[in-house]
């Protein structure tokens, strides 16, 4: 039981979540409900912890102060949140040197109120910089101190709070080339090996993971990230595992290419994780079309259940009310397991069945 003290505290992080982050940007509906269906049990994560395997989702600070209803279906149907912006660069160190944890404290502290993991999202990225570092003209040796003083304030922050970090996010490029970025154009490659040590330093037990998108099949993309994972290991970097971020459409991936994936990153003696799945669909989504979405969400979620590397299986996001697709993708949407009012789509139910079946 936490005392009063604490609770006062964690009540106090929401209200200022709730007036620091705005409400949701990219949102396919903008009023969410109050009173959840989703809540009855057995929760996904009920039925995976047989297989040693978390049921994760994404979540929002925002949403979360604002819904009660939101953190009540997460709580009863996964094992780990992943805060899905309130970790990143710009939103945690605004201003060089001066940070801004509300949001992420927030989530933090729900998840411990409620027993779940977190993976912390993310450390290093091209995108969601702040302007004092994109338009700082650093040289290599400044933006140095700032890649390191940032890992070690955020990471430190959250030493022994959260269980995984995606160190380094989004690398690679479609070509197989490391990514052009202002990581790479002013540090050079050395900047992904500087990350990790700077991770490891502020928190030995936590995973450190290099996290990517479009490396669920084979190509030249899946195969850099093997070759460059597999050189950062060898080289004594302290890496553990490979995120498959899995943004995917009906029948793509196939959960047998994503599993041969995940194999290969097994192979080298790392784990694994599904880190953002979700399948996105041409809006209004058909039932037939609901139906083939189930069947991708089962088909990868069996792919991580049968590899012996693979201990997370988390969605960006649960529910159609909240989720960045429809922003990015115009026309579509539904792509997440939970319908807007938090109902179980026939996705949720898909994954259910396969972590029945497998027992
Ligand atoms: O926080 C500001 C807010 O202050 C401002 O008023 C508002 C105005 O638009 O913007 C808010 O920032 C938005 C942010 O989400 C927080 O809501 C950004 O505009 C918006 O671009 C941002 O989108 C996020 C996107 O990453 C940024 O690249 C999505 O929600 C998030 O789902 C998405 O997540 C990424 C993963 O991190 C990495 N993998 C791909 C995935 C999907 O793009």
């Amino acid at each position: 039981m936490r005392s009063p003290a604490v609770a006062v505290l964690v009540a106090a992080g929401l209200v200022a979540a709730m007036a620091t982050v705005g409400c949701g940007d990219d949102t396919a509906a903008r009023t969410a409900p109050s009173t959840p269906a989703a809540t009855e049990a057995p929760g996904l994560q009920a039925l995976a912890a047989p297989h040693g395997v978390r049921m994760g989702t994404a979540v929002r600070a925002n949403v979360l102060a604002a819904d009660p209803g939101y953190g009540r279906t997460i709580a009863a149907q996964y094992g780990i949140v992943t805060p899905e912006n309130d970790l990143k660069f710009a939103p945690t160190e605004p201003q060089r040197g001066r940070f801004d944890f509300a949001a992420a404290d927030a989530v933090v502290a729900f998840a411990e109120r409620h027993g779940l993991a977190v993976r912390g999202h993310t450390l290093v990225w091209h995108r969601q910089l702040p302007a004092w570092l994109t338009e700082g003209r650093f040289d290599a040796r400044e933006t140095r101190a700032v890649l390191r003083a940032h890992i070690a304030a955020v990471v430190g922050r959250y030493r022994g709070r959260i269980a995984q970090w995606d160190v380094v996010n989004e690398a690679v490029d479609e070509d197989g080339r490391l990514r052009d970025n202002l990581w790479l154009r002013v540090l050079g490659p050395g900047y992904i090996g500087d990350a990790f040590q700077a991770a490891r330093a502020a928190d030995p037990e936590a995973r450190l993971f290099l996290n990517e998108f479009a490396i669920e099949a084979p190509g030249p993309k899946a195969d850099a990230t093997v070759a460059l994972v597999a050189r950062l290991r060898a080289e004594g970097v302290p890496i553990d595992g490979v995120g498959f971020q899995a943004h995917a459409t009906p029948g793509a991936p196939s959960g047998e290419a994503l599993a041969g994936q995940l194999r290969r990153v097994g192979r080298l003696g790392l784990e694994t994780a599904v880190t953002e799945a979700d399948v996105r669909l041409d809006v209004p989504a058909t039932p037939a079309a609901l139906a083939r979405q189930a069947n991708t969400y089962r088909q990868l979620l069996e792919a991580c259940l049968r590899e012996p590397s693979c201990h997370t299986f988390a969605t960006w996001g649960f529910t159609d009310a909240w989720s960045w697709i429809a922003k990015t993708f115009p026309g579509q949407g539904a792509a997440l397991p939970f319908d807007e009012r938090y109902r179980p789509k026939p996705a949720q139910r898909a994954m259910a069945a396969a972590l029945r079946a497998r027992r």
